[in-house]
């Protein structure tokens, strides 16, 4: 294995960032539109530290995980890399994962012991594996999402978000988006959720370090306890011979597993936009007559971040980050979002995976519009009445992002 120098602690070097940061204030940059990258190429205008930085997190995402290290008992992955690869890592894959539970008359939706989330695998030996438990009446699927250009999201203010909202429809459009506010397990604070198709986190550090422990059963600081098949903890006492939290710091780094996650994805550049022309301007134009803008919004601002890379930036990632309900909903709940609503899936870097929505159940582009009802019920119909060579235009448009 490749060897860190020895000397450095980079901890104490993103910590003196984050002073020098503050001390600058916001200002330098404001607004300027940032450029999409090769997709798995760090964001542009980032410095030799924050470089190491992202280089370093991406030795950690790539990293093939086992029992010795603390992998499991229950796990969905190896790597973070394994389920974010294509088209490049980061990016998504064809593993989906299962989530099931109790879907009520009245509209309440129950976890199962233990939650919704049912494991793919187990170890050592297949000893304990999860199984859709007895009296479940939903069993849902979930893609995973590409991670290109997430600094930027991350960095974009509640507020922001929340000046998107319309929850009671006043405007009459039909589409009445809502945040879903979350209380992020490691600042403890009430933010706009932003993160999972159930906009589930609202910070790509705390996702990271769930998802290492939901994901591949690695234990942190934030999340010290492991997952337990329907509930029950008494088995993996038998089984699991690494003690938590099973994530620590690198001696050579002082950083955590979770801290080079979180590095590595906030400085993973936004994808890269397809060349313009006529048709790709014309259904640009459509896309905003028949309003897929109204839930796709083309452009965010970020406001301050530590990176001066992700601060103060207009990016476009053709999503509000809003939960809405276009008839789509895979029957959980999740947090406060509903067993109706999905976020916004931001259509940056569309045509670079396959299938689509959040159940990978639509496999072309069309076929996911196709699908669209509810809050987009108006939005498709329009879609739909348009000509086959402005649908082909608005498609076009769609492949650029
Ligand atoms: C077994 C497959 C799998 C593995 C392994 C995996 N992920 Fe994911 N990832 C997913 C799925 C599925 C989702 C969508 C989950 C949801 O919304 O519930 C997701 C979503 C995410 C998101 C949200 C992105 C966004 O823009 O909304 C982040 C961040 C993330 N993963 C980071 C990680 C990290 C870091 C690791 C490694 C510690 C990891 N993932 C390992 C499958 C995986
Ligand atoms: C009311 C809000 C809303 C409107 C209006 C809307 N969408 Fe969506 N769109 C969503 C949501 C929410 C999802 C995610 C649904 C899911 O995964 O189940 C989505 C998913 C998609 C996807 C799949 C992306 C992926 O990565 O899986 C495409 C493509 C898409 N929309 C295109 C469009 C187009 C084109 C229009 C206009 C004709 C449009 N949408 C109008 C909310 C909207």
């Amino acid at each position: 294995m490749w060897k860190r120098p020895g000397v450095v602690k980079w901890g104490t070097i993103l910590a003196m960032m984050l002073v020098l940061a503050a001390m600058a204030g916001p200002g330098a940059g404001q607004g300027t539109d940032v450029q999409g990258t090769e997709f798995g190429e760090p964001i542009q205008g980032i410095g030799g530290v924050e470089f190491e930085l992202f280089r370093l997190g991406l030795e950690d995402f790539l990293e093939v995980e086992d029992a010795d290290e603390g992998l499991g008992p229950l796990y969905n992955g190896r790597s973070c890399a394994e389920c974010h690869v294509i088209p490049a890592i980061g990016g998504t894959s064809t593993i989906t994962e299962v989530r099931a539970g109790t879907l009520h008359a009245d509209g309440t939706f129950q976890d199962p012991p233990g939650g919704s989330l049912i494991h793919l695998f187990s170890i050592p030996d297949h000893a304990i594996q999860a199984a859709v438990p007895a009296g479940a009446n939903v069993v849902a699927k979930r893609q995973p999402i590409p991670l290109f250009g997430d600094g930027l999201v991350e960095s974009v203010p509640d507020e922001v978000l929340a000046a998107l909202e319309d929850p009671e429809d006043q405007d009459g459009d039909g589409v009445s988006g809502r945040v879903h506010w979350v209380v992020d397990r490691d600042s403890g604070e009430v933010r706009a959720g932003r993160f999972g198709w159930k906009a589930q986190q609202s910070s790509l550090f705390t996702f990271g370090a769930e998802a290492y422990r939901n994901e591949m059963g690695i234990t942190s600081d934030l999340f010290p306890n492991e997952m337990c098949p329907a509930g029950d903890c008494e088995p993996l006492e038998l089984i699991d011979a690494v003690a938590d939290p099973e994530d620590g710091p690198e001696p050579s780094t002082g950083l955590r597993g979770i801290d080079n996650f979180a590095n590595f994805m906030r400085l993973l550049g936004p994808p890269p936009r397809g060349a313009e022309n006529e048709r790709t301007r014309r259904g640009e134009e459509l896309f905003e007559e028949v309003q897929c803008s109204a839930c796709h919004v083309p452009a965010l601002e970020t406001g301050s971040s530590p990176f001066e890379a992700l601060s103060h930036k207009t990016f476009r990632p053709f999503g509000d980050f809003l939960l809405h309900d276009i008839g789509t909903g895979d029957g959980i709940q999740d947090g406060d979002a509903g067993p109706t609503e999905i976020r916004t899936a931001p259509l940056w870097g569309v045509a670079a995976r396959a299938p689509y929505l959040h159940d990978g159940s639509a496999a072309t582009i069309e076929a996911a519009i196709l699908r669209h009802r509810v809050e987009a019920e108006g939005s498709r119909t329009r879609f739909e009445a348009l000509t086959a060579e402005e649908r082909e235009a608005l498609l076009d448009f769609l492949r650029s992002l």
